[in-house]
């Protein structure tokens, strides 16, 4: 098992038990909300910020906590509105009814909006005004990017590897680098954003996630699947192997001493397709 299991469970525990008390203080949306956000799901956006907590003082380590649950508020949002007939019209998501099939299409459109606003106000609640003003702008960014990749992909007619890739950087991959880039800022300075190395580190693990979702999902007929684009799982495993070795080789020149998780959360990816769960 990669250490990563452990750290993302511990990681999710983090997050569930601080956003479920933040979600109580908002009256009666935040409890509805509650549905969408706590008991389920991965939380792997804010365990990538959290990775950049290790070591660092109790004031940072609590900004961290709370960018990476500002991320997992606009995930949440992103799929209470993807579930949607209008989208992908899911009834069920983590083993139960989605939010709109649980509380009705209306409230499912207004708490979806009320998520994605509350988020930015969780951000203001961070220690530093200069560090909240550029994280809003990174987690706006990324939510724009995000939604710009969900309206691609409804209206995408080049479906090359390189087509569905850079659908997959916007749609999935922008959150995860907003998150990673939000923990190390926090952690480290304005220096940090400009690393070439982390850069290239967010870049491919957002990647690599997809790819390793599109390989759990294979068998569902969808032109932008990149495992079915490649012919089929095996490819797709190998073409994973070297995003993920880009993704690693990072890791390692970031240089600080964050760089085991960073690795671990690669392996992690990999080893959740070869276990072939979505866990
Ligand atoms: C699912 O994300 C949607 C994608 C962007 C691929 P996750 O697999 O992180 O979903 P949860 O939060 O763990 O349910
Ligand atoms: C989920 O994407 C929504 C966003 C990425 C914003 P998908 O449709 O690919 O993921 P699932 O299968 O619903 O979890
Ligand atoms: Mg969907």
């Amino acid at each position: 098992m990669s250490g990563f299991k452990n750290f993302l469970t511990e990681s999710a525990e983090k997050v569930d038990e601080f956003l479920s008390t933040w979600l109580l203080n908002e009256g009666y949306v935040g409890d509805l909300c509650t549905y969408a956000v706590i008991g389920g799901g991965k939380k792997f956006r804010p365990s990538l910020s959290l990775i950049f907590a290790e070591g660092q003082p109790d004031d940072v380590k609590e900004d961290i906590l709370k960018a990476g649950c500002a991320a997992e508020l606009i995930h949440a949002f992103s799929l209470v509105h993807d579930d949607l007939p209008e989208m992908d019209g899911d009834m069920e998501r983590r083993g139960k009814p989605s939010f709109h099939a649980r509380y009705g299409h209306a409230q499912a459109l207004l708490c979806g909006d009320w998520l994605c606003a509350a988020s930015f106000r969780l951000l203001a609640e961070l220690s530093k005004p200069e560090r909240e003003i550029k994280i809003s702008d990174i987690l706006g960014k990324a939510t724009t990017d995000m939604i710009e990749g969900q309206l691609l992909e409804f209206q995408s007619e080049d479906s090359s590897v390189e087509g569905i890739l850079a659908i997959h950087k916007l749609k999935t991959g922008a959150l995860m680098k907003a998150s990673i880039m939000s923990g190390a800022l926090l952690a480290y300075g304005e220096s940090a954003l400009e690393s070439k190395d982390l850069n290239i580190y967010a870049d491919n693990i957002g990647l690599l996630f997809q790819i390793s979702d599109d390989y759990l999902d294979a068998d569902v007929e969808e032109t932008g699947n990149i495992a079915r684009k490649l012919g089929g799982r095996k490819e797709c495993y190998e073409f994973a192997i070297k995003i993920a070795d880009k993704a690693k080789e990072a890791a390692f020149n970031f240089g600080k001493n964050n760089s085991k998780l960073m690795v671990q959360a690669v392996d992690y990816l990999l080893e959740r397709m070869r276990e072939g769960n979505d866990d």
